[in-house]
């Protein structure tokens, strides 16, 4: 079998070897949230932050990797409060199954000084809260002139710790979540759209 290349046959993509690629199919997992709720919900959000950042000369969003990209990337172009984009890399550690609770440990930090600047952390999603608790705590000490949250979602029945949340999309319930940026060990990242994933899908 020959792979569709746009229209051109096979003696027209030169020396490359015409012949069927094997690549798995995933199964797409059920849809919790679509691609047209979360793209006016953006715009909501934009529209919110623009209003409360009217007086201000910029704004710095800070991604929280990997995550949010996906999330950030379209609310950043619907902004129109000059902005700056920065992003940091966190990951928790620990075991969940354990008695012992998990801990964050910073993996990259951003590059410029936030000191006196206005401060909006974007994240793909609030579970336990310890992740964003940690991030105020460590971005506080930086002296902005203001720091607020913006997630995506939200699952207030695992949040334990007690963390400011000034912006969210969607509260869901205890599930897990991918696609839109979410992920499962890598796998539906890039899913248009949020999907429940279900335990016979890990
Ligand atoms: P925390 O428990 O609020 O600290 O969240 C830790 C991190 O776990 C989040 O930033 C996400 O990267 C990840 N996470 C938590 N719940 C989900 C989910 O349902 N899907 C994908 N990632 C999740
Ligand atoms: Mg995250």
């Amino acid at each position: 079998m020959c792979l569709d290349m746009g229209g051109m046959s096979c003696s027209k993509i030169g020396s490359r070897r015409c012949e069927a690629v094997a690549s798995p199919v995933m199964a797409a997992p059920p849809q919790l949230i679509s691609e047209t709720e979360i793209r006016a919900r953006v715009d909501q959000l934009a529209t919110q932050i623009d209003e409360d950042y009217a007086d201000v000369d910029l704004l710095v969003l800070i991604g929280v990797l990997k995550g949010s990209f996906i999330f950030l990337s379209d609310l950043a172009r619907k902004l129109s409060v000059p902005h700056r984009v920065e992003f940091i890399a966190v990951e928790s550690y620990g075991d969940r199954q354990s008695e012992q609770p998990e801990s964050v440990r910073l993996l990259m930090d951003v590059r410029h000084d936030i000191g006196g600047e206005h401060v909006l952390l974007v994240e793909d999603i609030v579970d336990t809260g310890r992740t964003l608790a940690y991030l105020q705590r460590l971005l506080v000490t930086r002296r902005p002139a203001s720091l607020k949250t913006c997630t995506l979602l939200h699952k207030p029945d695992r949040t334990e710790e007690s963390v400011t949340l000034d912006y969210w999309g969607f509260t869901i319930p205890d599930v897990w979540v991918v696609g839109y940026g979410l992920d499962y060990a890598e796998r539906y990242r890039t899913l248009p759209y949020i999907a429940e994933l279900p335990p016979e899908m890990r």
